[in-house]
């Protein structure tokens, strides 16, 4: 992290989960962090572990599906540090569902969040960066993205979009020395979960159980920051993500072929389930 003396961080979605482990995370060695978060109280929790923690840090009221919001956000932080050297597009939320059940609102608000919130994130803060000469946006997609979960729609095309998204800008912002990077995390415990929306039940208890045999958060939250550190642009930091992705890309249409015979005949979920319990999707 020596590219970033300033120490300056704005994470969104900080009030929780992996939002909050970055902060913690990032506070201990030393950095400012900006905790943005529609959940208020989340928030002021955060901000009180990041001073237990010995950093500084200091809430913003956010909800990143407001464009004027994002962008009054950017302007609060460049202005009162002088600068922003890495924002974490972090806030997510999860829907799950088939196509045709799941109601097309819903689409819509994870769209909201889970994609848009990352664009405004990032049209905002990539002219302010290139204007001072540089900085980092780590994107928080996910394994779900790269491997499209049956059933999962919803949560999986949002995330792949937010990869698609970094790839694009990883090539497009390098002459302003502005790094990018996609975190692709395989499930661990949060609070994801707990506003879960799923028109197929089946699809929450493959993730509530790959939660209970997860790694936990701030374990996730310090492989992102190495990551960051190393301006790598794809953070996969479980091995069973790593090797699933390698096999979907050595071999496109054994992955999703098998994976399709197996749920005409009617063994996929029951698959899936055991995979979750024996750790695999979220190892
Ligand atoms: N937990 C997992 O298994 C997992 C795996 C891969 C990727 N992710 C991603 O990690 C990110 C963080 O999620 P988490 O698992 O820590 O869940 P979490 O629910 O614990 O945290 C998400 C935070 O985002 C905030 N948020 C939701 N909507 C918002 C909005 N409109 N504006 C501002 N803040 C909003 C919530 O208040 C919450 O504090 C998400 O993008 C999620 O998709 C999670």
């Amino acid at each position: 992290m020596k590219r970033f003396p300033n120490k300056r961080v704005v994470i969104t979605g900080a009030g929780s989960g992996l939002g909050r482990a970055l902060s913690i995370e990032f506070a201990g060695m030393g950095w400012r962090i900006g905790i943005a978060d529609i959940n208020d109280a989340g928030a002021k929790e955060t901000l009180k572990l990041v001073e237990q923690a010995g950093g500084k840090g200091e809430t913003f009221h956010a909800d990143v599906t407001a464009p004027n919001v994002v962008k009054a956000m950017a302007d609060h932080f460049f202005s009162m540090w002088g600068g922003v050297d890495i924002l974490v597009n972090n806030a997510g939320i999860a829907i799950g569902g088939a196509v045709g059940d799941v109601p097309l609102t819903q689409w819509n608000t994870i769209f909201d969040v889970n994609f848009w919130g990352m664009l405004y994130g990032c049209h905002e803060f990539i002219p302010r960066m290139k204007a001072q000469g540089g900085g980092h946006i780590m994107n928080v997609a996910s394994a779900a993205g790269l491997l499209c979960l049956t059933n999962m729609g919803p949560y999986s095309v949002t995330k792949a979009a937010v990869i698609a998204l970094s790839e694009t800008l990883r090539v497009e912002v390098a002459p302003d020395n502005i790094g990018i990077t996609a975190a692709c995390p395989m499930f661990f415990n949060t609070g994801l979960l707990d506003d879960m929306k799923s028109t197929d039940p089946w699809i929450v208890e493959v993730a509530r159980t790959a939660f209970q045999v997860g790694h936990p958060a701030d374990l996730i939250a310090k492989k992102l920051i190495k990551a960051v550190a190393k301006n790598k642009l794809y953070a996969v930091p479980m091995f069973f993500g790593k090797a699933l992705w390698w096999n979907k890309r050595l071999t496109p249409n054994l992955y999703y072929n098998l994976t399709a015979w197996l749920n005409r005949h009617g063994w996929m979920k029951p698959l899936y389930l055991k995979l979750a319990r024996w750790g695999v999707l979220s190892k």
